[in-house]
């Protein structure tokens, strides 16, 4: 057993107990964040605030909601909103927060994939971010359904019926969702379990997953740079703060998230309470009515794209539904479908960056159509629109980053063909089928280095070495890791340069 010596303070006692020094060091005042970062990457914090605002205000709802299908329109809309003190802040707080952290999921999740920061040891970061959008999804679905509105209704009624439509279990998969043959009491109790006990714990548990995966690959950064976290961390901590490229969570990272979550905060204030009716549909101040289907069926705004694509495909319900389960599952890969495995802001990427901005015009174009009835030329649009978004992510996206993959490689062995300037090319069959001179061998592999230089230069060295084509000479590697770092000083350089310049010389 530890030897525990006698505490002076209960600080301490605890301390020795808990080891919470220990832990503050490892989670907040000793945890590195590049410096180069922008406003962006403080929305990860704004979501968990967010989410923490949700908690809160639904606990206090939770205490007066009833889930029975014939108390629950007035549970919300009498009792909550008219009866209670403050009930209509927090139902407002409450369905803001919900629209809000949906908005910054999406700008979150778009500022990841802008950056790259989906791709080469930060995949479980993206993997656990597109569960977390996907719970977010069903709870928002099931909080939706709650107030037992005309809305809650019929939308769950959609919802459901499109697990219906799977062949062969579909029916059967419908009744065991729904609990009943109809959406009915047992649909809306168990929707009510889902969205205050199991989806909650379920996100806590994928939030800590999620910030836990930070904590190898590191946080990303504007530049794309590799950092040596270590040397750097180890900088600042000997007193040179402004020439380290990184600094610790607490205070310095979290100084500016608190920043940008005011900012949101106060958004989110306004919102609540001056147009908390851009949170709540009209229709939904109507009590369910299974008889009485509303004119036009729609769900939420951040459902809206994937929603289109269902639709989209109106002239078969198969191929929609195939298309809506693409489309929510096919984030879950973007790590896969990206064929460029360097990782760089679409700005620096000459193909991709035109592949992002359509894939941001497509999904606003999905999200307005969503909304508008579809006939007419409203149900071509939607049709155009999903195939688009299918095509950006299943075709374009793999063809684009492979080709940009080739089109940078290509440099890389440009030079190993390349014929060289005069001196090179006489030099080759000397030093190719004589002795290596000692004086004639640094100037041989001199002369192939500038070249093999500026392709290091162009990128990253790590990548031009790792991404090389498998077809190249082994010389050619071997003379670009030399050029990329020190004067040659072997004597199998210069042999591997004279075979090089020789085989230009052959081209
Ligand atoms: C409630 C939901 C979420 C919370 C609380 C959350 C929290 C965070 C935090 C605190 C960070 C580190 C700082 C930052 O970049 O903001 C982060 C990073 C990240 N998150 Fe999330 N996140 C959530 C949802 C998502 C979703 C839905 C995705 C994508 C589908 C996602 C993908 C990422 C990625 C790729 C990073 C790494 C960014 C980088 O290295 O630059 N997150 N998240």
């Amino acid at each position: 057993m530890a030897n525990f010596k006698k505490a002076n303070s209960l600080g301490e006692w605890l301390d020795q107990r808990l080891w919470g020094k220990a832990f503050i060091k490892v989670m907040m005042t000793e945890y590195w964040v590049p410096k180069k970062i922008n406003f962006l990457w403080s929305f990860g914090m704004v979501l968990a605030t967010l989410f923490t605002i949700l908690v809160v205000t639904g606990i206090f709802l939770m205490m007066y909601y009833k889930p029975d299908v014939n108390m629950a329109f007035d549970s919300v809309n009498h009792t909550i909103m008219q009866e209670v003190a403050f009930g209509w802040l927090f139902r407002h707080m409450h369905a803001v927060a919900a629209s809000l952290v949906f908005l910054f999921i999406y700008i979150h999740m778009f500022t990841g994939i802008y950056y790259g920061s989906f791709k080469s040891g930060r995949e479980v970061i993206w993997i656990s971010g597109v569960l977390l959008f996907v719970t977010f999804s069903a709870a928002g679905f099931s909080g939706y359904m709650l107030p037992w509105g005309q809305m809650s209704y019929w939308a769950a009624q959609v919802i459901t019926g499109l697990f219906g439509e799977i062949p062969l279990i579909g029916p059967d998969l419908a009744v065991w969702i729904r609990g009943d043959y109809a959406v009915d009491d047992a649909t809306l109790t168990r929707f009510f379990m889902l969205h205050v006990f199991l989806l909650p714990i379920v996100i806590i548990g994928v939030i800590c997953l999620h910030m836990y995966a930070l904590r190898a690959p590191h946080v990303n950064n504007e530049d794309n740079e590799e950092i040596d976290f270590e040397t750097e961390a180890k900088k600042y901590l000997a007193g040179n703060k402004v020439g380290s490229k990184v600094m610790p969570f607490w205070p310095k990272f979290m100084a500016e998230d608190i920043f940008v979550v005011c900012l949101v905060l106060a958004l989110f204030c306004f919102l609540v309470f001056y147009s908390y009716d851009f949170a709540m549909d009209p229709i939904n101040f109507l009590p369910a009515d299974s008889m009485k289907t509303p004119e036009h069926i729609y769900p939420e705004w951040y459902f809206l794209w994937s929603y289109e694509v269902l639709r989209g495909f109106f002239f078969s319900s198969g191929l929609g539904l195939i298309a809506f389960a693409i489309a929510n599952v096919i984030f879950f890969v973007l790590p896969w479908l990206d064929r460029d495995p360097l990782v760089l802001p679409m700005h620096k990427r000459p193909l991709m960056k035109y592949w992002f901005w359509s894939l941001m015009v497509t999904l606003a174009g999905l999200t307005i159509y969503g909304k508008l009835p579809p006939t007419g030329a409203n149900a071509w649009i939607g049709f155009v629109l999903s195939i688009a978004f299918l095509g950006l992510m299943l075709v374009a996206l793999p063809i684009l980053s492979a080709r940009e993959r080739k089109n940078r490689e290509a440099p890389a062995v440009a030079p190993a063909f390349n014929p060289k300037p005069k001196a090179t090319a006489t030099q080759a069959p000397k030093a190719s089928t004589t002795a290596p001179e000692p004086k004639s061998e640094p100037k041989a592999a001199e002369a192939v280095a500038p070249e093999s230089a500026k392709v290091a230069e162009a990128q990253p060295a790590k990548v031009s070495i790792a991404s090389a084509p498998k077809t190249k000479p082994k010389t050619t590697q071997a003379q670009e890791t030399k050029a990329s770092t020190t004067a040659p000083e072997s004597k199998s350089e210069p042999k591997a340069a004279g075979e090089q310049t020789s085989k230009d010389g052959k081209q």
